[in-house]
């Protein structure tokens, strides 16, 4: 972002239902075993929202905390971006609802699609809002309940996704610090490998749409896993370059948390020791896009991100699309930035 004012992250903050389903739950639904979900995926066990929670539900209690920890104040803020491909409903927009839950009244509202990418894409624009000096302080949320779409019948998704929402409440911050870096990216010609097919204008609900079951996320796993080793690195390498880094000044590295094989491929490639990986897919599965805000808000919490350091967050995903992002970590805010 030169030329800009620096834009960085002020405070993070994450929420995971109550209810956890385990591969051993799983064994008793559908054809599958521990063994398999842990060797293919790394996967032991996922959050799944309670009946009556919504995906608004599920990010408000994380943009509660983002706040907290950030020091702002829900009037404080400008606008608030909501990724998610689970919305409470097509519309109005789960930000809107959102902006009510929290009482955000200057701030405007809206939802961003980007499947699993959609933490990349949101932090993204609101960088731009805040590092050419139309807004402060812009509150970015990746939440999903992706419980709601998937198939509990069908073991090749099932056992991969869970429920979580995490949060990021970006700002100026000092000099030398924030962003340095960012790479989005999408082929649409494969669209139809990682798709929820009915529900919108192409095939409106109907009996028959939900008789086919064509209201379930469906994915062609083998096909999403190559794009994914694939954009994982190349999105790596871009964002390391555009800010002039080798790959050893990664600090840590925020990973979109599908599969840990994919995760590995990375951690290979650019020679990272564990330290310097987040990985928390055995406890949560894959929460798209509020993966890598969940992932980041442990690290933090765990004491893993100083001041200084050089983090990376890389994710892929329906659309297809995928993303980076190369953060110098502060949360202190650029003097007298914080009104
Ligand atoms: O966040 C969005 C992006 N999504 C992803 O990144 C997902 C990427 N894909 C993957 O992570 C992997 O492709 C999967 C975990 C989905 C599947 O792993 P795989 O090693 O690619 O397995 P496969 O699809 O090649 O299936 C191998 C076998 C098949 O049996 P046959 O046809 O060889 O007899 C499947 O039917 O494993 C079978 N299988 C299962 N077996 C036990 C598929 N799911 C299961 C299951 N339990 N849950």
């Amino acid at each position: 972002m030169k030329g800009l004012r620096p834009v960085g992250i002020l405070g993070t903050g994450s929420y995971t239902p109550e209810r956890v389903l385990s591969n051993f739950d799983l064994e008793k639904m559908v054809d599958t075993s521990d063994e398999w979900i842990v060797s293919r995926t790394g996967i032991r066990e996922r959050r799944i929202s309670a009946p009556e929670q919504a995906s608004s539900d599920l990010a408000f209690e994380a943009a509660k905390k983002a706040l907290a920890k950030a020091n702002v104040s829900a009037e404080q803020l400008d606008m608030i971006i909501v990724a998610t491909v689970t919305p409470d409903m097509s519309f109005p927009s789960t930000a809107c609802l959102l902006q009510d839950k929290l009482g955000a009244k200057k701030a405007g509202a809206m939802d961003l699609s980007a499947a699993c990418t959609g933490f990349l894409y949101g932090i993204t624009t609101a960088a731009q809002f805040i590092a050419n000096g139309l807004y402060k302080h812009v509150l970015v949320v990746g939440v999903e309940t992706l419980s709601k779409i998937t198939n509990y019948k069908d073991r090749n998704t099932c056992v991969l996704f869970g429920d979580g929402a995490g949060a990021a409440v970006l700002g100026p911050v000092k000099e030398g610090y924030g962003f340095q870096s960012f790479e989005l990216g999408a082929d649409g010609s494969g669209g139809q490998l990682l798709c929820l097919p009915a529900g919108g204008s192409r095939i409106p609900a109907s009996t028959e749409s939900v008789a086919n079951d064509l209201h379930y996320l469906s994915m062609a796993g083998g096909e999403v896993f190559k794009f994914a080793v694939r954009v994982m690195n190349s999105a790596t390498e871009a964002v390391l370059a555009k800010a002039g880094l080798e790959r050893d000044e990664i600090d840590l590295l925020v990973p979109h948390q599908a599969n840990k094989r994919i995760i590995d491929s990375a951690v290979q490639r650019f020679g990272l020791s564990e330290d310097k990986v987040v990985v928390n897919l055995d406890r949560y599965g894959n929460m798209s896009s509020a993966s890598i805000p969940v992932a980041l808000d442990e690290a933090v919490a765990e004491g893993r991100v100083k001041e200084g350091d050089n983090l990376v967050f890389v994710g892929f995903g329906g659309g297809l699309t995928w993303g980076a992002a190369l953060l110098k970590w502060s949360t202190t805010p650029a003097e007298g930035s914080n009104a």
